[in-house]
């Protein structure tokens, strides 16, 4: 093992080399799994390397640590519906803010260890990021999967708690970094872990994927602390890695819903309309229903559809369904696409995901900015459980709170229609103009069932 200590550095290399092939690859649905597999095997030469390169390892804790870890890995990756996926997310950070407090504070207290200003340094960093991450998470977690109420933690004393605490955290993390007191030490990892539920409770169930995103990246930035701790290089990479695409994932999400992070953070409309749904608009304005049928006639007698997947497509799992349809109608020799917004449903790549599972093809898949210039050549839109991603106020209105949110322009195809369950609103609580012009017919119900009813008929229509 003494031998194999001078070739780690060299394996860590390859391991990050493999690493940033898995972020190129993840990049685009069609070498996702390619990139998966480079990250599986980049990941398990960093294990073994730093296995084989430890001094005098507790093979036995070591082992079974791992076994206990697989197995339960294992299970929850084949269990997990898709749609649990943001909260498995969170959940999993979580674990990584942990492992950083626990290594942290078991480098303060091992009695060989001496730790020079620049150690201390790390350590109060990486374990105080590592705290606030894991509380953050779970709240995270409970919030997405419902376990935890979504609503915001609202009053007037939150914010005064919240800055008495950071103080405290980062006063205790101070007189640690001067005196080496231990007792401030674990004070500021205390007053952390607390710091992490306040920092999110007051924040909406809506606004959670953000946040999921901003604490991989913080998870990211508490590993890379703690790999200098350990002078563990693969450690200071990945972490690096994790660390800076989560925070140009978060920016990304912001900009594509036109919201700055401090507004997602401190206090938006995710916040008064978190998780939509019941604010149906009680005005007297007109519009036009249809049923699954008169859909499904006008469908294969199009030559041109793009179907617009949206969060309720998620809810209703409708996308075997979609699929099916969508191959129903090219039987019948209509051209099929799909057009995703980077933030439709509820986490990013949510609809790609959805369809990659329903095996729907990456060529029938367009970006927002690929397909926008093509919807005025198109007969039908077909938008299934999506409202805010198409709602042409963030284009026209410039009162609306949306205004300036990119969208997918379906308004300005020849036909558009829409499956949902009544006239409420989406996620950002705001009615959509959309449902209301003349070339527009709602098709209300369950996007699953009324998407099999085209099915059917669609079978059954001729072009
Ligand atoms: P939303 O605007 O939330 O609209 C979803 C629609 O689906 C609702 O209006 C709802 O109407 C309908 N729906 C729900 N369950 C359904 C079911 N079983 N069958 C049929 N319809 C159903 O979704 P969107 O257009 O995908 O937009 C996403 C929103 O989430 C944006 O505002 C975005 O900013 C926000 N957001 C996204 C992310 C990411 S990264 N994706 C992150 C944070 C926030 P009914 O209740 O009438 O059925």
């Amino acid at each position: 093992m003494e031998q194999f200590a001078q070739y780690a550095d060299w394996l860590y290399l390859v391991g990050a080399v493999l690493f940033i092939l898995t972020l190129r690859g993840l990049s685009s649905p069609a070498s996702a799994v390619m990139g998966n597999r480079y990250g599986m095997i980049g990941m398990t030469l960093a294990v073994l390397t730093t296995f084989f390169a430890s001094h005098n390892p507790n093979l036995a804790l070591i082992i079974a640590a791992m076994v206990v870890g697989a197995v339960i890995g294992i299970y929850r990756a084949r269990t997990v519906p898709m749609t649990h996926m943001p909260e498995t997310v969170a959940l999993m950070h979580s674990l990584v803010g942990l492992a950083a407090v626990l290594i942290a504070v078991a480098a303060v207290f091992h009695p060989g260890l001496q730790h020079d200003t620049i150690h201390r340094f790390e350590l109060f960093v990486g374990c105080f990021v590592g705290a606030i991450t894991f509380t953050a998470s779970v709240i995270a977690w409970g919030k997405l999967s419902a376990k935890l109420a979504a609503r915001p933690l609202k009053g007037g004393w939150v914010k005064p708690v919240q800055s008495i605490l950071f103080v405290a955290m980062i006063g205790l993390g101070i007189e640690y970094f001067v005196t080496e007191n231990i007792h401030a030490f674990l004070g500021m990892t205390a007053v952390a872990l607390v710091f992490g539920y306040y920092w999110i409770a007051p924040i909406g169930g809506g606004d959670m994927p953000v946040v999921v995103s901003l604490l991989n990246s913080l998870s990211g930035w508490a590993a890379a602390g703690i790999g200098f701790t350990l002078n563990n290089s693969m450690l200071i990479i990945a972490g690096s890695l994790v660390g800076s695409s989560g925070a140009i994932l978060s920016y990304i999400m912001c900009r594509a819903m036109n919201r700055s992070l401090l507004n997602v953070l401190f206090g938006g409309f995710g916040t008064q309309a978190a998780g939509g749904g019941d604010d149906s608009p009680t005005g007297e304005r007109n519009y036009r229903s249809g049923s699954p049928d008169d859909a499904a006639f006008m469908l294969s007698h199009s030559d041109q559809v793009i179907i617009v997947p949206g969060y309720g497509l998620a809810q209703a799992r409708a996308q075997n369904a979609v699929k099916e349809l969508s191959e129903a109608l090219k039987e019948q020799g209509v051209k099929v696409r799909y057009a995703i917004h980077p933030v439709a449903g509820r986490m990013p790549g949510h609809m790609n995901v959805l369809l990659a599972e329903a095996d729907v093809s990456y060529e029938d898949v367009f970006e927002m900015d690929s397909i926008n210039s093509d919807f005025p050549s198109t007969d039908v839109v077909l938008v299934i459980g999506a409202n805010d991603v198409v709602n042409p106020a963030a284009k026209d209105n410039p009162s609306s709170p949306i205004y300036g949110m990119p969208i997918l322009e379906a308004h300005r195809a020849r036909t558009v229609m829409v499956i949902k369950r009544s006239m409420a609103t989406g996620y950002a609580g705001l009615d959509n103009d959309l449902f209301y012009l003349d070339k527009t017919m709602m098709i209300f119900g369950d996007a699953k069932r009324v998407v099999e009813e085209m099915v059917k008929a669609v079978s059954g229509t001729g072009h």
